[in-house]
């Protein structure tokens, strides 16, 4: 039973991710309407799940360059190879090594070895984090991320990196096809250095999103978080509104 639970998920993802790309291409958005102003950069994702590979392939699109690693790198070389321009391959440390901006997007319980595999890496990295500690998958170790807040776990599991939360409580399949929308979509973020915020804006723009800062990693980080007033998608003004009335 356990391994057909696990093979309908992987299943499922691979299936995404090929829609991922496919949606994409089919967008066919030239490259100047993606690219807002971030200028081309190198992109390091850790975790080339769902959400990993929906943002990555947007950003590809987009004109960066972006290194996709996972547990998995035959599956990382073939989503590269799919999505062509600037898409890569290669492990974690790769990943982390090649980006000036470094995107984690794993299942919360791996965050801590993530964090620690690449502890020499990711100081003074800025690093997206999309991950979410969510009990029913992850076990005891979200109780205790969530009670300290979402923020403030990410924190100390990476340490001395410039983090932002960003892209925590939208659909991943919404991701993939944000940027060919015509509505503006408030994507909160949370994050304290301000050239990582700045950074972060701008590549949530190239994701097709409206930033909006709701405050500090620990203070609002708390927030980003499937099943909060904050999650799902609003227009940026109502991302405001909410973020307003949170603690
Ligand atoms: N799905 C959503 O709609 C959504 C939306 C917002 C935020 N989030 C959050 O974002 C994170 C990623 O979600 P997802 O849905 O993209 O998950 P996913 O589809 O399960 O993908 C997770 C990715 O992390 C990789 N991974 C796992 N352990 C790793 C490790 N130790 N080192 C390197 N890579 C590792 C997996 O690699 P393998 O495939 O090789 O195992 C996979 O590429 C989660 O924390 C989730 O809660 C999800």
């Amino acid at each position: 039973m356990k391994i057909s639970i696990k093979s309908y998920t992987y299943n499922n993802r691979r299936r995404f991710l090929l829609s991922a790309a496919g949606g994409l291409a089919l967008a066919g958005m030239p490259l100047a309407v993606l690219a807002q102003g971030s200028g081309k950069m190198k992109i390091g994702i850790v975790g080339s799940g769902r959400v990993g590979s929906a943002i990555g392939s947007a950003w590809v699109k987009a004109g960066h360059e972006v290194m996709f690693s996972s547990l998995d790198l035959d599956a990382d070389k073939k989503l590269a190879a799919r999505l062509g321009g600037g898409a890569k391959a290669g492990t974690p440390r790769e990943a982390a090594a090649f980006g000036t901006v470094l995107v984690i997007s794993v299942p919360y319980r791996a965050l801590p070895g993530v964090g620690k595999d690449l502890a020499d890496l990711i100081k003074g990295k800025i690093v997206i984090d999309t991950s979410n500690p969510i009990v029913a998958r992850d076990g005891d170790m979200a109780v205790a991320a969530r009670e300290k807040g979402a923020g403030q776990a990410s924190m100390e599991f990476l340490p001395g990196a410039r983090i932002v939360r960003a892209f925590n409580a939208i659909g991943a399949a919404r991701m993939a096809e944000a940027a060919s929308k015509k509505e503006n979509i408030g994507m909160p973020i949370a994050g304290d250095d301000k050239a990582a915020i700045e950074t972060a804006s701008a590549l949530v723009r190239d994701v097709g999103y409206e930033p909006v800062l709701v405050g500090g990693l620990v203070a609002m980080g708390k927030h980003l978080i499937p099943g909060t007033p904050l999650g799902g998608e609003r227009s940026p003004d109502e991302v405001r509104r909410v973020a307003a009335t949170l603690k």
